[in-house]
Formats: C-alpha cells, sequence, structure tokens
C-alpha cells in the first residue's frame, strides 16, 4: 500500500525532493531509521551510481557511502579516475534496514515491496539528472534499476535497460567484497575496478 502525504506536492528540484523524502513514511523502514539518507553530488552529473541502501554509518551521518563500504567505493573511483563530485551518488532505498543484535545493528537487505516503494525517489532522482549511464552496484540496485531480480553474477560487467530507458551498467556491491576473502576479493576487486574504468570511458 503506498502511503502518501495528502499535502505533498510534486517536488520540482533535487533540494525539495530531498526534503520530502525526509519526511517519508511510504513504507515501515522509516520508524527504526534515524533518517532518510538522500544522494548526494552533482545533480547534473553524466553518471549515477546506485547502491543498495544506507549502512550503520550512513543512518547516523544522513549521509550515502561514509561507511566501510563507501570507503572502498571512493578509493576504486579515485583510481579509475572517477571525481566523486562529477557524479550523484544514491542508494535504491533511503532508510536503513537492520536487526538489533546487542548493541550492534546488523544490516539486511530490503525485500522487494520496500524496494518498490523507495522506487518513487529513485525515479524522482533519475528525472532530476537524467544520466548519460548508471552504474548499479550489487542484485538490489540492479533490481531497482531494470526490475530484473536474477542473480548478478552472469549479469556484472554488462550494460542494461533501466526500466526508464537509459542504460544501466551493472557491477558488485563493494561491501560484498569487503564479506569476500584472500583470492576470491582480490578477483571481485579488480572487476569491480574494471567496471568503474568501463563507466568512466561511457561518460567520456
Ligand atoms: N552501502 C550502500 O549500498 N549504500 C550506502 O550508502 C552505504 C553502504
Amino acid at each position: 500500500r503506498i502511503r502518501q502525504a495528502p499535502d505533498e506536492s510534486m517536488p520540482q528540484d533535487m533540494d525539495s525532493a530531498g526534503r520530502q523524502a525526509s519526511r517519508c513514511t511510504r513504507c515501515d523502514l522509516c520508524h527504526a531509521a534515524t533518517q532518510t539518507v538522500w544522494g548526494k553530488g552533482d545533480p547534473a552529473a553524466p553518471l549515477m551510481i546506485v547502491g543498495e541502501a544506507p549502512g550503520d554509518q550512513e543512518d547516523l551521518q544522513g549521509l550515502p557511502f561514509v561507511g566501510p563500504a563507501g570507503q572502498l567505493l571512493h578509493r576504486t573511483m579515485e583510481q579509475a579516475g572517477l571525481d566523486a563530485r562529477r557524479v550523484w551518488m544514491t542508494n535504491a532505498v533511503k532508510h536503513f534496514k537492520f536487526t538489533p543484535r546487542g548493541k550492534r545493528r546488523i544490516h539486511q537487505t530490503p525485500n522487494v515491496s520496500e524496494i518498490k516503494h523507495c522506487r518513487w525517489w529513485l525515479d524522482l532522482e533519475r528525472g532530476f539528472v537524467q544520466p548519460r549511464l548508471t552504474l548499479a552496484m550489487g542484485a538490489t540496485a540492479a533490481f531497482a534499476l531494470t526490475g530484473n531480480n536474477r542473480p548478478l553474477t552472469p549479469r556484472r560487467g554488462q550494460v542494461e535497460r533501466a526500466l526508464d530507458g537509459g542504460p544501466v551498467l551493472l557491477t558488485w556491491h563493494p561491501s560484498l567484497i569487503l564479506r569476500l576473502d584472500g583470492d576470491r576479493a582480490a578477483e571481485a576487486q579488480k572487476q569491480f575496478a574494471q567496471d568503474l574504468a568501463q563507466a568512466r570511458q561511457m561518460i567520456a
């Protein structure tokens, strides 16, 4: 069920969309999360990078990609020659989803309903940015953008069509790389770096 505050008008720019999103109650994730984590960067960027959802640090700071996975993303972007100030970075879902375990909050993957409810905001962001290319990191972003829920492994490194028609390059989520070890981590990191380099070439 889509819940929308009746007094909300259609936002006309990124800033007002972000302000409306800060009051979002479309799904139940708003209740336990600290705050909405809106996208950041250049709203006129040629490249949009989409992750899954804010993590613990992002939830506390109110900014996307500031925790360990975000740091890996930023390091790899630098290697690929991608300037974070020339990118719009956001998430498929804009509230942190977690289960409490003692003092820790353990990240949970958003479900299909949460992803679909939050697509309202992703679509708005896409309408404002109109990126030439979108990089989908991980299966949640890939599903939110393309509507295709099939496993990422055979799709990674390839370009698919977003539901709105734009090209979407699929890659690993950096938090996956952080969970792997040894050779598998090194291989996944190499592929992630290759995909970011391909993204840079595609917007050059
Ligand atoms: N992982 C994501 O997908 N997004 C963030 O903002 C942080 C970690």
